[in-house]
């Protein structure tokens, strides 16, 4: 496989899942993409790569972060934590709570949310009390699997014999010997598709318990500092955060304390200010942004103050919107309103019209137009069109808008192909022509942004 096309599968993984390819995992891609490329008649992977830059649904993107991502999974895998788990509920139980919450957020096909939903039945999570543990994962078809809940003979050697008889059926399926989880088992679980790169998630919580086994491993550290943020907020005070035995929260800013190696509680009482010092690169990687042609360029715009770098950002208050734009969004509110996103290799450019008081923002993945479908705003140029013409829609002039271009960065290692610094150059120069000021840039460098666009006073805080 050439450079560039490993690049392409690297880059569009990374966006889509938060997955992190190394240019040396070329013989996995290659592997891993080959049935899907036979299923498709496709003949190299080249092909395959430009049918995923023209995935205008975004469906055959799914089949790839689905071919990539491992969803190898065990019953009972790391059974310490299992035990502790079990304990912890019925020491809650025995403390008169009767509402339980648990969250499996890499479910993959379900060992793990079965495993805890056995541990805690044995704990009398059947007999009392109202139990629910949501499964989540970004594959689908594991999902379908979890919620199938069948598993053959040979996936059942860690599950203990008297488990086997008080939560599996035996039952035949297309002639081949399998055990289905007994339906009382099976309805302490709901099932839904969410993706741990993209926050915020949309519950609201609080969980007693989150486990995120054996899948930050793929990420980075702007992505997990994200999704860590994101289980803090879920978890109530003495909840539990279980990771997988190599995984642990090292160089993230977080409030989480260690109880035993891979379980973290969030304190019953949160830290007013986080004193740990930021130890992820972050920072530090930012300043490189400023290296290159990047940096004469927001020197040349002599950036406003209004672009924000914070260690955390501060709760939205509850009379203002708050709008996540994913890849494609592009979304404008003449109410207050805090837009939010995650940027990579991608853009947003937020828009505010001082006179009214309101503004919008985009976020788009690729440069120029396609062809086949010229409003698709995961594409540059309709994606800034469509912004502007939206506030046009709502009353604004040309002349009262000013603009900030966010994000572009170079985010995954090693690669040669600079898509970031194409989708940088693409909104200068569309905004260029529809001649509206940019007033404040942070673009490029090698860091992923978090980003909050405050549509009614126009500032811009960045994580
Ligand atoms: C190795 S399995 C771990 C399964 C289970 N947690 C365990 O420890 O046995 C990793 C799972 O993470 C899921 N995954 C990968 N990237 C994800 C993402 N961005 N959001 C949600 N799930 C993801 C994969 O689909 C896969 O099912």
């Amino acid at each position: 496989m050439d450079t560039e096309t490993l690049e392409i599968f690297r880059s569009i993984t990374y966006e889509k899942s938060g997955i992190v390819l190394a240019p040396k995992d070329e013989a996995l891609v290659q592997d891993r993409v080959s049935r899907r490329m036979q299923e498709l008649g496709l003949a190299s992977e080249r092909e395959y790569a430009e049918l995923l830059l023209n995935d205008k649904m975004g469906q055959e993107t799914d089949h790839l972060v689905e071919a990539i991502a491992a969803n190898v999974s065990r019953f009972f895998n790391d059974s310490d934590q299992f035990d502790f788990i079990a304990e912890a509920f019925a020491k809650w139980k025995a403390n008169g709570q009767i509402r339980f919450r648990l969250w499996s957020a890499a479910s993959s096909t379900g060992e793990e949310p079965y495993s805890l939903a056995m541990a805690l039945a044995e704990k009398g999570a059947m007999l009392s009390g109202d139990t629910k543990i949501l499964a989540t994962d970004i594959n689908a078809q594991a999902l379908k699997v979890c919620k199938q809940g069948v598993y053959e003979q040979r996936h059942m050697a860690a599950v203990p014999p008297a488990f086997r008889y008080r939560y599996f059926d035996k039952v035949l399926n297309q002639g081949v010997a399998t055990c289905k989880i007994k339906p009382e088992i099976r309805h302490l679980l709901t099932f839904r598709q969410l993706n741990l790169s993209s926050p915020p998630y949309p519950m609201h919580g609080p969980f007693d318990a989150i486990l995120c086994r054996n899948v930050v491993n793929y990420f980075d550290q702007s992505v997990r500092q994200s999704l860590f943020d994101e289980a803090y907020r879920l978890l109530r005070p003495g909840g539990y955060l279980l990771m997988g035995d190599t995984e642990n929260l090292d160089g993230l800013n977080t409030d989480f304390e260690s109880v035993q190696q891979s379980i973290f509680v969030r304190p019953e009482k949160d830290v007013e200010e986080r004193k740990k010092t930021l130890v992820t690169t972050s920072v530090g990687r930012r300043t490189g942004r400023r290296i290159g042609v990047l940096t004469r360029r927001s020197d040349e715009r002599k950036p406003d103050r209004r672009v924000e770098e914070r260690r955390h950002l501060p709760k939205i208050p509850s009379d203002v919107k708050n709008v996540y734009i994913h890849a494609g969004d592009v979304e404008v509110s003449s109410e207050p309103c805090v837009f939010s996103t995650v940027l990579g290799s991608c853009v947003s450019v937020c828009i505010y019209d001082k006179t009214a008081g309101w503004g919008g923002m985009n976020h788009f993945m690729h440069v120029g137009l396609n062809s086949e479908n010229p409003l698709d705003t995961k594409w540059g140029l309709p994606a800034i069109s469509m912004l502007i013409q939206k506030l046009q829609g709502l009353g604004s002039r040309p002349k009262d808008l000013t603009v900030q271009v966010i994000g572009g960065g170079k985010v995954v290692e090693g690669i040669t192909m600079n898509i970031g610094h194409k989708n940088v150059e693409e909104a200068f120069s569309e905004l260029k022509r529809w001649g509206v000021p940019i007033v404040a840039t942070d673009t490029g460098g090698e860091t992923h942004r978090r980003l909050r666009f405050h549509s009614h006073t126009g500032r811009v805080e960045l994580l």
